[in-house]
């Protein structure tokens, strides 16, 4: 096997006395879909911002391409190429959808220049653009983000996790609150996304993630009960037991 772009070893991480994440040892080859799974507060959401350096481990380590990440800051991780989405959409609503983008791509550029750098103007709009076209969105360059459909939306957030082109893009729950019809366009979207880079997907539509996934994840407890392929975790009788038999999605 290639080395790993993202690895962690037994990482674990608490809040106070509460252990949300225990242990946990993955690894994640460049180009593949993984999605992660488990019950409401199983530790998805905090796996996520520890693999995205939104918080720190209290335990175990994590590395990028063999690099120990120790005390790297979040934007660091944008700059390596981690970048990720959230599960609560997070858009500033006033502002149009090409805007959003721009804004994103600004900020990028330097930490202190959020607002202020103009004197790129011309080269983050077109990026901003080719994101936006990325996603699908490119129609929608004026509209007022909160304007927007839910769907749209979170395709707009998509826009804005990929100004900085990541060699690995997190995406929290890109299908939340989506009706079938929304779901399908987000499914198709992530298909394409995925032919040029690698995808960690936290999701609970089961059908929409034995189709898309390469590998599944199964946290449960903040435990890693399950690591294998769509086929391995649907006839795994310790996954079944404590997540697919009760979730009404799976078929
Ligand atoms: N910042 C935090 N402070 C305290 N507890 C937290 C925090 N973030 C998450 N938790 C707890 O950790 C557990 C896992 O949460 P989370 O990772 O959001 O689960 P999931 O995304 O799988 O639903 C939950 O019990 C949650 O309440
Ligand atoms: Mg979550």
């Amino acid at each position: 096997m290639s080395t790993p772009l993202l690895a962690v070893e037994n990482i674990g991480r608490r809040f106070g006395g509460f252990v949300a994440l225990e242990g946990v040892t993955a690894a994640f080859q460049p180009g593949k879909v993984t999605s992660i799974i488990g019950p409401n507060g199983a530790g998805k959401s905090t796996f996520f911002n520890v693999l995205s350096g939104v918080l720190t481990p209290s335990s175990g380590s994590i590395s990028f391409k063999g690099k120990d990440l120790k005390g790297t800051r979040q934007h660091e991780f944008v700059h390596l190429g981690i970048a990720r989405s959230y599960q609560i959409t997070n858009i500033f609503p006033d502002l149009s959808v090409h805007e959003n983008v721009r804004v994103a791509a600004q900020a990028g550029q330097s930490r202190y220049n959020i607002w202020t750098n103009r004197n790129r103007f011309p080269e983050l709009s077109a990026k901003a653009d080719a994101a936006l076209e990325a996603v699908g969105l490119a129609g929608k360059r004026e509209e007022t983000a909160k304007f927007l459909a839910h769907g749209q939306q979170r395709a707009l957030e998509i826009a804005i996790a990929l100004i900085s082109d990541p060699e690995v893009l997190l995406l929290d729950e890109p299908t939340a609150g989506m009706g079938p019809e929304e779901t399908k366009d987000m499914v198709a979207l992530l298909e394409k996304l995925a032919t040029q880079r690698t995808i960690l997907l936290v999701e609970h539509k089961m059908k929409m993630i034995l189709g898309l996934s390469d590998r599944i994840l199964v946290l449960h407890h903040g435990r890693l009960i399950a690591d294998g392929t769509p086929r391995d975790i649907q006839t795994d009788p310790e996954v079944r037991r404590v997540y697919l038999g009760q979730n009404d999605g799976y078929a």
